[in-house]
């Protein structure tokens, strides 16, 4: 018997990076998942790569209209949902007196109100369906302290871990357990982008943030997506049942809390 056998699970922005391992993983252990994101096409050839038990649909969480549709697409594909992880999310690093009206909307439209009106859509869902479920959301070491270039991404993830506390307090009552996962650094194409950022910000050469960052965690190394996917399990399985409002540090000991 595998941990996730026959769960139906949703990971939000999961064509890539952190999402897609973390879709691997819980069909490694027996779910079918929802690979949803605003890249439809990079969804469906995840899918494919991962199997029968992937399905790929389309999701822009800043729009409600999107998220409606998507909790309907699980519904008919998988006639449930038992596990909502909330992982789509954007980053952009700005000096204070640099940092645009535009981003700070688009951060907060997708960081902060597509984590709650997702959360909101998956937990209605499951009070329906009467037996409980599972909510993570993805937080990040950067919502534990602020960072000088990163003030919004920082605060959006500072709101999950937040917004995690208040709604698992009030959805332990219907069986629901709302945890976090804070990351540290996660090398691939989100990263990438990061550092190509700071070469820009800071006069650096590429590479040279990460070469940087890597020398301050103690573990000694970026993690990759696997290093993520036991803390996920865990918390979709039901060995986290009563675990309520955490969020997790899984970055390789740069946070202690
Ligand atoms: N990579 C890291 O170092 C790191 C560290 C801490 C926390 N995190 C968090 O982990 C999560 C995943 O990070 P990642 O590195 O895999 O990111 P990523 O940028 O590689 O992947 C994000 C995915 O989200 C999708 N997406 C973007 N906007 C969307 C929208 N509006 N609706 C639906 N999907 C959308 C993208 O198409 C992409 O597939 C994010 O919440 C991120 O903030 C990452």
């Amino acid at each position: 018997m595998k941990r996730l056998d026959g769960k139906s699970a949703l990971i939000t922005g999961s064509a890539r990076g952190i999402g897609r391992g973390f879709a691997e993983s819980f069909i490694a252990e027996g779910a079918t998942v929802a690979i949803a994101d605003i890249n439809l096409d990079a969804a469906k050839e995840t899918a494919a790569m991962l199997g029968d038990l992937a399905y790929a649909v389309q999701i822009d969480v800043s729009d409600q209209a999107s998220i409606d549709a998507m909790i309907a697409s699980v519904v008919s594909h998988a006639g449930k949902l038992d596990i909502l992880v909330n992982n789509a999310a954007l980053f952009d690093a700005a000096e204070t007196l640099n940092i645009t009206r535009a981003s700070y909307d688009r951060l907060y439209a997708v960081n902060v109100a597509g984590t709650l009106f997702t959360m909101q859509a998956a937990a209605a869902l499951m009070i329906k369906q009467g037996h409980g479920g599972k909510i993570i959301n993805m937080a990040s070491q950067a919502g534990r302290r602020g960072e000088p270039l990163v003030l919004v991404y920082c605060s959006t993830k500072a709101a999950v871990i937040s917004m995690t506390q208040s709604a698992g307090l009030d959805l332990i009552g219907h069986g629901i357990n709302v945890n976090a996962i804070a990351p540290g650094v996660v090398d691939g194409e989100h990263w990438d982008h990061v550092d190509a950022m700071f070469a820009k910000l800071e006069n650096k050469k590429f590479g040279q943030k990460k070469a940087e960052v890597t020398s301050s965690i103690p573990a000694g190394r970026f993690a990759v997506p696997a290093d993520l996917t036991g803390m996920a399990i865990f918390l979709a399985s039901p060995e986290s049942d009563y675990i309520v409002s955490q969020t997790y540090n899984v970055d390789g000991g740069q946070w202690m809390s």
